[in-house]
């Protein structure tokens, strides 16, 4: 679905990534993990084109979208959701998933500005569509509730159901479970397992290790911007570069 080669970006003459390849298997979750500063975040902001690459290529399928504006990515079938949640606080829950459609709205825009009916018509299948997302992720009954006023657990659903209510080709989630307790984990463990059965591809990039371990079907591990290992979850978390990587941070923090 997604091949990266040789992605490099700098800030500042830092680098965040240096030469990264590899690939994301459709109708697969690919875990994307490494130490805090890793990269991680960086590269989920270069494939949604929220930044952008310094060099390599980034297709989706066969088509190179480095260059592509964020919203031109989007317009592909590529959802995201945030580390740091990005909702409107004060919009309804409904609203909030609807942002996740509005592409596809805009585009008939025209159209139904000819026909005020279709336009109706149109604007209710949107929200229909938008409570079956949020139906999905158990949030169906607090859809009229301001966005703000959601538990962070809720919060995180939100985000994931406005990922998914698009129909999107690749997801990439950035730290769903971060920040929540065991039984909110488990429950979008759940749910990631319940969009991977229905032939969603993902990229999850996640600090949770168990979570990863249970739901992924690859693992790529970058350090300091490098991608030093790759392969399945139980080869990964015996390669000895791994184990470096975790340990050296853990070891300069303490
Ligand atoms: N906008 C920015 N300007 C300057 N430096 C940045 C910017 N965004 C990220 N960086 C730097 O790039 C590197 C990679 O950051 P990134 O957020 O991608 O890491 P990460 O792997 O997502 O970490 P975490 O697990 O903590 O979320 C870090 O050194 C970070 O300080
Ligand atoms: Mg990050």
């Amino acid at each position: 679905m997604l091949l990266l080669k040789n992605v490099s970006k700098w800030f500042g003459g830092l680098p965040a990534l240096q030469d990264v390849s590899f690939g994301v298997p459709r109708g697969r979750i690919t875990a994307l993990i490494g130490p805090n500063g890793a990269g991680k975040s960086t590269l989920i902001n270069c494939i949604s084109g929220v930044d952008t690459t310094a060099s390599g290529q980034i297709l989706l399928e066969t088509r190179p979208i480095e260059r592509l504006p964020a919203h031109g990515i989007a317009d592909l079938g590529v959802a995201r959701t945030f580390q740091n949640l990005k909702l409107f606080a004060r919009l309804s829950v409904l609203d909030n998933v609807l942002t996740g459609l509005t592409v596809a709205a805009e585009r008939s825009f025209f159209r139904s500005m000819l026909r005020l009916p279709a336009l109706r018509t149109q604007e209710r299948q949107l929200r229909l569509k938008a409570l079956e997302a949020l139906d999905d992720f158990g949030l169906a009954e607090k859809a009229n509730w301001p966005a703000g006023a959601l538990s962070y657990g809720e919060k995180k659903r939100v985000e994931m159901a406005r990922a998914f209510v698009g129909d999107p080709r690749l997801v990439l989630l950035d730290e769903p479970v971060a920040g929540l307790n065991a039984d909110e984990t488990a429950r979008i463990a759940r749910h990631i397992r319940q969009k991977r059965g229905a032939g969603h591809t993902m990229l999850l990039v996640e600090h949770d290790m168990e979570l990863v371990m249970d739901v992924a079907d690859q693992v790529v591990v970058l350090d300091s911007g490098r991608c030093i290992a790759g392969g399945s979850p139980e080869a990964v978390r015996s390669n000895p570069l791994v184990l470096d990587a975790y340990l050296g941070r853990m070891e300069a923090t303490a």
